[in-house]
């Protein structure tokens, strides 16, 4: 066994419960969700959204506004409206034999899919955090083709799945963006940097109290809990934006609500 590979056996997330699923639309909305919230926060919206819309035709029959009610309080709302999108596609024409064909899955997700639910051994994936481990072991900015080429020979003999969640775990809890525990890495012999790459950029969040987002976030949260709202009692600047991206819907009469298609 390879040093990443018995660290990942010891030290790795097997209880994350999306980590059971095998099946593709359960895994696509796990991967969807984790992309920008946090894993406590996916451990509580996961299986509520799956009770509500088990299947891509079930989201997809519900209509956009449903999937922006379910989607409730895991911030970034378009991913939503996408997965709905997604889900359309899916229950009309099957799944694509390239997962990034679909609305809102980019090359990471349809990796991380395809070494996941398909448990396809070829399949690699590379999210950000990744990508941080893989720059620090090999000491270069890696584009995205290099990343995953870097990430078959770092994590060999561990293909697929396992290659993805190895390194994957192995970003979230030792080489983590800011204090590296480099003592503790299975990686460290032949490691090139043993922390951050010159130049490394530590993306903060920017700040949600009183953002655009917040805003936007406050208006969704009002067409959430009721039918529909006079447009004049609403942040005008939160509603253009939310209506620019199909996320809210104006009737004639001047009332807005979540959006039926
Ligand atoms: N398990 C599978 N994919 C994951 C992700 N993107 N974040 C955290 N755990 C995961």
């Amino acid at each position: 066994m390879s040093p990443l590979a018995r660290w990942y056996a010891q030290k790795g997330r097997h209880d994350l419960a999306w980590r059971a699923s095998r099946d593709r639309w359960a895994v696509l909305v796990s991967e969807v969700m984790l992309a920008q919230t946090q894993v406590t926060r996916v451990a509580v919206g996961w299986p509520a959204f799956l009770v509500e819309f088990p299947t891509p035709g079930s989201l997809a029959a519900a209509g956009p506004g449903a999937a922006l009610r379910a989607w409730e309080r895991l911030g970034y709302p378009r991913r939503a409206r996408r997965l709905w999108e997604a889900a359309v596609i899916i229950e009309r024409e099957g799944w694509p034999d390239d997962y990034a064909a679909l609305p809102g899955v980019g090359r990471y997700t349809a990796g991380a899919l395809a070494a996941q639910a398909d448990e396809r051994a070829d399949a690699v994936g590379v999210d950000v955090n990744i990508r941080r481990v893989l720059q620090r072991v090999t000491g270069r900015r890696l584009g995205a083709a290099a990343a995953e080429a870097v990430a078959v020979e770092v994590a060999a003999p561990l293909v697929g799945r396992d290659r993805l969640l190895a390194l994957m775990d192995l970003g979230a809890s030792v080489c983590t963006p800011r204090a590296p525990q480099c003592a503790d890495c299975p990686l460290t012999a032949r490691c090139a940097t043993h922390g951050p790459l010159d130049g490394e950029a530590p993306k903060r969040q920017a700040r949600y109290a009183g953002s655009h987002r917040q805003r936007r976030g406050a208006v969704l949260a009002r067409l959430r809990t009721e039918p529909s709202v006079p447009v004049a009692e609403l942040d005008a600047d939160a509603l253009a934006s939310l209506l620019a991206d199909g996320l809210a819907a104006v009737d004639r009469r001047g009332r807005v609500s979540l959006p039926r298609r």
